[in-house]
């Protein structure tokens, strides 16, 4: 019985690429000072107000999140946020595995791409996700969740 409550929520997964897993170690003055485990968790409550079940999965490996993304299309889910870290601004592979979904994609980025170093501006995702946010720390996280939860409402 539970179970069946369980499988009826809507899923999103929340994908971390190439070192996001340092989060709190790496460059805290841009990235800030807590920890993908931790960012996780604070995620997890604003999940359970908005009665969606979350997946979470890292990688430092390109080919390995891809095989994710590869998962994640059998499965229809109902969105995915994605900060891919580097491979953001490098990965054609990545881009088309994306192009696989049909649901809502939220590309998070902690720092500000856009202010950073040039090579940092260019997105290989950015026109092919629903929407990017950029810049607004672990909370880009929560409002991404936000706005996939208000895109489900409004189907
Ligand atoms: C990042 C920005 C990328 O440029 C960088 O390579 C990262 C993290 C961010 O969350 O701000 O690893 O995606």
């Amino acid at each position: 019985m539970s179970t069946e409550k369980k499988n009826s929520k809507s899923r999103v997964y929340v994908i971390n690429g190439p070192n996001l897993n340092m989060l709190g170690k790496r460059e805290p003055e841009v990235y800030g000072f807590l920890g993908l485990d931790e960012i996780n968790r604070q995620l997890a409550y604003v999940a359970e107000d908005l009665d969606l079940e979350l997946t979470f999965f890292q990688s430092n490996h390109e080919g390995v999140i891809l095989d994710k993304i590869h998962e994640i299309f059998e499965e229809n889910p109902a969105g995915v946020i994605i900060n891919p870290g580097a491979l953001t601004h490098t990965s054609v592979a990545l881009r088309d595995g994306l192009l696989l979904l049909s649901c809502p994609i939220v590309e998070v980025h902690l720092s500000n791409i856009h202010k950073r170093e040039p090579f940092r501006h260019k997105s290989m995702i950015a026109d092919i996700v629903t929407g990017q946010l950029t810049g607004f720390g672990h909370y880009g996280y929560h409002m991404a969740l936000n706005a996939i939860h208000q895109l489900l409402k409004a189907v």
